[in-house]
């Protein structure tokens, strides 16, 4: 399986990874040949790159959740929010039901939060908020949290920005915001907080994960300047799974972080702004070189990253000798990254 730029990729390759429009139907299954007229048709839908295989066989993939999960959640959260945002009725029932499914899946494997996100492309507040819901809930279970702990922290995860669709559209944009907006902006965290609060059988520290994921450990966050032990602990597993995917995902003003720059990032803002035991957590807890990375080994040979769990890594060569042929990576394997290329 390749991680390409769509420019490389070839009619005849089969696609390893669905893509999923944004309410949650499949644009595309895993497993279909592409056309020149799917190639075409995926360029002028703006996908930079793509997850293929030369061959059916060459397609598995392990994701901390099944594309079946992520699908479902992205409909039910797109939903969710929309509604937020046409001031309609609220029903949380789907949304508890897709947390669960979530931490069942992720609870049942010993999973890393491995994947390049394909939606690079665009600014999308479901697909963000499905990948925080995911690395909050690796988080908590590497914390030992129990099955009912890990559904109300998916949950609040899940919803962290829902506070998002009360702002005035216009304000959504990316660049500098100016200080009217962002002041607007800075009451999403207590609009979240209020929408969740009070709906029965949502529990309320999901709606404090909202309410406080942009507090920071210093007091310098808001909307309370709430700082260090005030911070409830799914608002700090949150909060730093949150930075971490904005950084990773092409979704802030800055250029995209590889994964392992991003955590040298948080670790370096640590002590002011981050609880330093959930960056551990957080490091813990996300593939250094997730699948698709394109990595220079010890042997001065070049590969490219096919799986990684907590316990080993697959790379497959790109050059050498073995160029083609797998290889797996545990702790003690002579062979080693030295770093990642692209
Ligand atoms: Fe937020």
């Amino acid at each position: 399986m390749r991680y390409l730029p769509l420019t490389e990729i070839q009619e005849g390759m089969f696609l390893a990874r669905s893509i999923i429009r944004e309410d949650g139907r499949p644009l595309l299954a895993r497993g279909t040949k592409l056309t020149k007229g799917y190639l075409k048709k995926l360029n002028a839908k703006g996908y930079p790159f793509l997850f293929v295989g030369n061959r059916p066989e060459d397609l598995e993939f392990q994701g901390a959740i099944s594309e079946q999960t992520f699908s479902q959640a992205l409909g039910v959260v797109r939903e969710l929010f929309l509604r937020v945002a046409k001031r309609k009725n609220l029903d949380f029932r789907a949304l508890l039901e897709v947390a669960e499914f979530m931490v069942d899946e992720i609870v049942e494997k010993p999973v890393l939060y491995n994947i390049i996100d394909l939606h690079n492309h665009n600014q999308n507040i479901y697909v963000h908020s499905i990948n925080v819901g995911t690395i909050a809930t690796i988080m908590g279970k590497n914390l030992g949290l129990s099955r009912k702990n890990l559904r109300e922290l998916a949950t609040g995860a899940l919803l962290h920005d829902i506070g998002k669709m009360c702002i005035t559209k216009p304000l959504l944009k990316k660049g500098q915001l100016v200080e009217e907006e962002d002041q607007e902006m800075r009451a999403h965290p207590r609009y979240g907080f209020e929408l969740i609060r009070d709906y029965p059988g949502v529990s309320l520290l999901a709606a404090h994960v909202a309410y406080q994921h942009h507090e920071r450990e210093d007091g310098s966050g808001y909307p309370r300047a709430l700082a260090g032990h005030q911070i409830h602990l799914y608002a700090k597993i949150a909060m730093v799974a949150d930075a971490y995917e904005v950084m990773t995902s092409g979704r802030s003003d800055h250029r995209t972080l590889w994964s392992h720059e991003a955590l040298t990032q948080l670790a370096l803002d640590a002590a002011a702004k981050y609880d330093l035991n959930m960056i551990m957590l957080l490091a813990g807890s996300v593939a250094l070189y997730p699948v698709g990375s394109i990595v220079l080994l010890n042997n001065l040979e070049v590969g490219m990253v096919t799986d990684v769990t907590p316990e080993h890594l697959k790379i497959e060569f790109l050059t050498g000798e073995d160029q083609g042929k797998e290889v797996l990576l545990v702790t003690d394997s002579l062979l080693k990254i030295e770093r990642r290329l692209s």
